[in-house]
């Protein structure tokens, strides 16, 4: 019987299957455990569930000697020191597909709702605004045969095209490396150059994950090369985007309007500037926010776990180097 510590106390049934066979401590509160209580949590535990707003560093990692898996129970690893685990032959489960078209239906949500300015139209009905005489309140923009650009073409942005396709857009992407299958399978096209790309799209999803080499990926440098009539949409970490230049971007009209789930730090703060723009869309961090998927997410969080501390191979690895000797 391992120790193991579990920051979130969601989907009993998943961790009843954990605490049946392991001594099992859960956070029993809402919210990420406070970082005293975390660093104290794990002194004597082999396993970790742990979710993408609870930050698994250096410390974290170092003040549990005897850990020998962590498992998130988000997609995203960007939370965690990926570099230090690997380096203890310390697996990182995490449950990569599950949440891949759901997260793609809410991006798809986010570029229709700013571009036909859904959430501001219900504000406007409930203010009492609805004028029948006027055919020009609150003019849209089409997503029909637009220009899309995606920065960062995994799963989510693969079905991110697919969903564009039916609205007949033209889909272009820019990724770290090619992928000839998409572009055959989706009839989407490779952009060597982000800027280039930036220039063209009409709207833009930002879906790669959150590495030292995405971070800021979008700045003033890139708002600069935008059209005027750009939607961004970020679906992915929002420190991906420099948060003060799309304040700057959306403020000055740089670009029309932005549709982001993610910010960076989260939840934002209510006296952040980009909460007084009236061309920002902000959903909290939904993506995934289906009941039954983020079960799913739990279900794989456990298995991966139970995995690991048995020693046998995780499928769903973030660093799959740790089997190799
Ligand atoms: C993920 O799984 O990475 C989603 O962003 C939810 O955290």
């Amino acid at each position: 019987m391992a120790k193991v510590y579990v920051c979130r106390n969601w989907f009993s049934e998943e961790l009843q299957r954990l605490s049946r066979l392991h001594d099992t401590r859960i956070w029993p509160e809402d919210g990420n455990p406070p970082r005293k209580i975390l660093l104290n949590e794990v002194q004597e535990i082999e396993g970790l569930i742990c979710l993408g707003s609870d930050t698994i560093d250096a410390e974290v990692i170092n003040a549990a000697p005897k850990l020998k898996v962590i498992s998130s129970f988000s997609n995203g690893t960007n939370n965690i020191d990926v570099g230090l685990s690997t380096s203890r032959k310390i697996p990182v489960g995490h449950p990569p597909f599950v949440l891949t078209e759901t997260t793609a239906d809410l991006t798809f949500g986010l570029i229709l709702a700013a571009a036909r300015r859904i959430v501001e139209g219900d504000s406007f009905v409930r203010q009492g605004k609805w004028n029948k005489s006027s055919h020009l309140d609150l003019p849209g923009v089409n997503v029909n045969h637009a220009n899309l650009g995606i920065v960062g073409m995994g799963r989510i942005g693969a079905q991110v095209a697919k969903r564009a396709k039916a609205f007949n857009m033209k889909v272009f992407y820019y990724n770290r490396g090619r992928d000839f299958e998409l572009e055959n399978l989706l009839n989407v096209e490779y952009v060597q150059e982000l800027k280039k790309m930036l220039s063209f799209s009409d709207f833009i999803v930002l879906c790669p994950p959150l590495t030292e080499k995405t971070k800021g990926i979008i700045g003033a440098a890139e708002f600069a090369v935008m059209k005027p009539t750009a939607i961004l949409v970020n679906v992915s970490r929002g420190a991906l985007v420099d948060q003060k230049a799309l304040y700057e971007a959306l403020k000055s009209r740089r670009i029309l309007r932005a549709a982001i789930d993610v910010t960076d730090p989260e939840p934002v703060s209510l006296d952040d500037p980009l909460l007084t723009l009236d061309n920002l869309i902000i959903s909290p961090h939904i993506g995934s926010a289906v009941p039954e998927v983020r079960r799913q997410m739990m279900a794989i969080a456990v298995d991966n776990l139970l995995l690991g501390l048995k020693g046998e191979r995780i499928p769903w690895c973030a660093n799959p180097m740790v089997y190799c000797d």
